[in-house]
């Protein structure tokens, strides 16, 4: 059905699928300039999944597509949250795909929702290995995924940057990080940039606990405040979008960056307080620009060992990140559940509240 594991001179397609993040590019570049050594011929499929279903959209990738996108955020391939596993047809239209390109292995770049449909595709035969991608970085199984160190960067610059102006107006600053269902970006970015309270999914927190830090701040003579605050996070109290049904994506997640927890809380602590607050939603300006050192360095060693992996013909399988080098997992592993914060992160956070 598929060519030979490990023949040489096959086509090799990359996706990258979900939000897109810093360093996507650079994983790219990895997967494509490893195929090349070895004389395969790269193809490109545009727009995450939504590029294989229907007609397909897949575009063969040349040297010159690839040069230049190492420090390039995005992703040249584009990306959607199409899923086909809600498709009607959509398992017959991806494999048709695959195969009507004659594609003999497939790179896909992602997060959960991106790698269970890779998960998904490989126990229905096609040649796939993932790559570990979300700013999220919730994947478990792997201590790393691309995009969050570009992302911890954007808050903590934003941080020192709020601090300077939270201190000359004596406010209460609260800034809406990403995350979804947990608090990676929100604890990483407000120990970096020296947040006075994080409020995170993991470790939830009530309005009374909130305008409590903050009283015990203020007689401890800190007349300024930086909260930051996870997108995910439910406070009691807070209205369910006027009782309106949160809209969701393809993959059934609600749009967090319409739920305004930021703003309900800022709102809240200023009634209950009557201190001066100032939201500050950061919203996809930490998905945008170039992707870290970091990031770059680890794109890169996870896109050319997923190519390994695909040579080699190691279906359903993907490069994770531990301790600090590269091993190999099951894509079903990798997202059998999501990886949240542990208490001793958030108890080393809550040393400087
Ligand atoms: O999964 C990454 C992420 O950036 C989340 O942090 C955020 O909730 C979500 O994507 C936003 O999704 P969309 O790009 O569909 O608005």
């Amino acid at each position: 059905m598929w060519a030979a594991d490990g023949a040489a001179g096959v086509r090799v397609g990359i996706l990258t699928g979900g939000g897109d993040a810093p360093g996507l590019n650079a994983a790219i570049r990895a997967v494509a300039r490893s195929a090349f050594a070895a004389g395969d011929t790269v193809i490109g499929v545009r727009n995450g999944w939504s590029g294989l279903t229907g007609a397909g959209d897949l575009v063969e990738l040349r040297r010159s597509d690839i040069s230049g996108i190492l420090q390039l955020g995005g992703t040249i391939l584009g990306s959607s949250r199409v899923n086909p596993m809600k498709r009607e047809g959509g398992l017959e239209d991806c494999l048709g795909n695959l195969r009507g390109d004659g594609l003999d292995a497939l790179v896909a770049i992602g997060g959960d929702d991106t790698l269970r449909v890779a998960a998904w595709l490989a126990e229905h035969g096609a040649p796939l290995v993932g790559v570990p991608k979300t700013m999220d970085n919730d994947l478990s199984v792997t201590d790393y995924c691309i995009g969050f160190d570009s992302a911890v960067s954007i808050v903590t610059e934003a941080l020192d940057r709020l601090h300077t102006t939270a201190a000359s107006h004596h406010r209460v600053m609260v800034v809406e990080v990403m995350g979804r269902d947990t608090g990676w970006v929100a604890v990483m970015g407000g120990l970096a940039g020296g947040a006075d309270l994080i409020i995170i999914p993991e470790f939830p927190l009530g309005i009374d606990d909130v305008v409590a830090h903050l009283d015990r701040r203020r007689s401890r003579g800190s007349d300024f405040s930086i909260i930051v605050v996870s997108e995910g996070v439910s406070m009691d109290g807070m209205a369910q979008e006027g009782g309106e049904p949160a809209r969701t994506d393809a993959f059934g997640h609600a749009q967090l960056s319409k739920r305004g927890v930021g703003e309900w809380l800022a709102a809240t602590i200023e009634d209950r307080t009557g201190l001066e607050t100032r939201t500050t939603v950061l919203g996809y300006t930490q998905r945008g620009g170039s992707p870290t050192a970091y990031d770059r360095i680890w794109a890169t060693r996870v896109g050319a060992s997923a190519y390994s992996l695909a040579a080699g013909g190691r279906w359903a399988m993907m490069p994770v990140v531990r301790g600090g080098t590269v091993e190999i997992a099951a894509i079903s592993d990798v997202v059998a559940e999501q990886r949240r914060v542990p208490a001793e992160l958030y108890e080393l956070a809550r040393v400087f509240f």
